[in-house]
């Protein structure tokens, strides 16, 4: 394994941001990662997956461990499921379909978002009316300073809306080595009641969709909205949608009847921080290299060499108009280094 010094992270970030890592390593098996992190370089690390979901603003200076493991393997099945492993350092897309080609369902709403396997946990990626957390069976993680390996059921994750222990409590603690889920082999429970899948299904007159049409819906959707990150740097939606007590809600909705919103519970309601955004004037905005997308308010861009601290800058200044227009605040959902 090949330790290098000073190394650019702008290939390892879907921003395309130029910050440099103090230390980087490419690990590809488990004997490797404990081997380096036993180190003593291992004292001070940043674990780096697919670089999806966070905006460097400042040069890392520690070890940064990209996590390279590779590998998928069906663990068990029976008539009607397909337990499979996938290890962390897997395209979370490719993934999506290698099971989509072996007709194993479950996951083909999660088409075409970015990042690996070993990640998706971390923020319980969602799209479409599905969440990482309606398969997940369990993930192996590593533990950063004991090397103990341990396995993660789905109630010890305590997943919800974009976020999980990992997040939490267990923050920084962990490396996910592997996920297995919980696949259907048979009798797929299709959601196409997400609006824009619907009517993409509609559109190609397509009645009694396989899991392949939804995920070929789905990519399309994703194309039509979401920029592609090889051809202008994002990190997807860079806010969660905020969440608000039905009291607030009321009063919002009194001010703003046209805003869309869905109801979480009888006392919780989301409102998209994308309408948010556009109502504050932002969509389409362009701040030297930094930017808001087009097509969708809730993504930042970077038109090529824009920093972390530029792009950062812009989110604040949403932030800020948002809650000064609104009253609501938006947390980002990226991690902002
Ligand atoms: N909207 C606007 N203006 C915009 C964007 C959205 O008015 O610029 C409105 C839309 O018209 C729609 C509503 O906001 O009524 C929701 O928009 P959309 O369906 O595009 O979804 P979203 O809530 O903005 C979330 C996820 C996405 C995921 C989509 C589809 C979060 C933070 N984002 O976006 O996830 O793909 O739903 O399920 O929950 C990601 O996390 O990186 C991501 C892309």
């Amino acid at each position: 394994m090949q330790i290098e010094e000073h190394k650019s992270l702008k290939n390892f970030n879907t921003f395309g941001i130029d910050c440099k890592a103090r230390y980087f390593a490419s690990v590809t098996s488990i004997d490797e990662l404990k081997q380096i992190l036993s180190s003593e370089k291992g004292n001070e690390t940043f674990i780096l997956g697919g670089g999806s979901n966070i905006l460097l603003t400042k040069n890392i200076d520690a070890l940064v461990l990209h996590i390279n493991l590779k590998g998928i393997t069906v663990v068990s099945e029976n008539e009607s499921h397909v337990f499979v492993e996938a290890n962390g350092g897997e395209n979370w897309h490719e993934f999506v379909q290698y099971c989509i080609a072996n007709h194993w369902g479950g996951i083909e709403n999660l088409s075409l978002i970015p990042g690996n396997v070993g990640t998706a946990p971390i923020q319980n990626i969602g799209a479409y009316g599905v969440e990482l957390k309606d398969v997940f069976e369990s993930c192996n993680a590593l533990h950063k300073k004991t090397l103990q390996e341990r396995t993660f059921s789905l109630d010890e994750c305590q997943f919800g809306y974009r976020d999980s222990i990992f997040k939490t409590s267990e923050r920084g603690n962990y490396i996910i080595t592997s996920v297995q889920f919980r696949l259907t082999k048979k009798d797929h429970l299709l959601k196409t009641s997400y609006g824009d899948i619907q009517k993409e299904l509609e559109q190609k007159h397509i009645q009694n969709p396989t899991i392949k049409d939804i995920s070929e819906a789905v990519i399309a959707i994703r194309k039509s909205k979401l920029p592609n990150p090889k051809e202008l740097g994002n990190s997807g939606s860079f806010f969660k949608n905020p969440v608000i007590s039905a009291t607030d809600f009321n009063q919002f909705r009194l001010q703003f009847p046209e805003a869309p919103f869905y109801e979480v519970s009888a006392t919780q309601f989301k409102i998209p921080a994308g309408w948010l955004i556009e109502k504050a004037g932002f969509k389409g905005q362009r701040f030297g290299d930094a930017g808001v997308h087009k097509n969708q308010a809730l993504v930042l861009v970077n038109y090529g060499n824009a920093t972390g601290t530029e792009i950062w800058e812009l989110a604040i200044a949403i932030q800020e108009k948002v809650k000064a227009l609104f009253g609501i605040y938006i947390e980002p959902e990226v991690t902002v280094i």
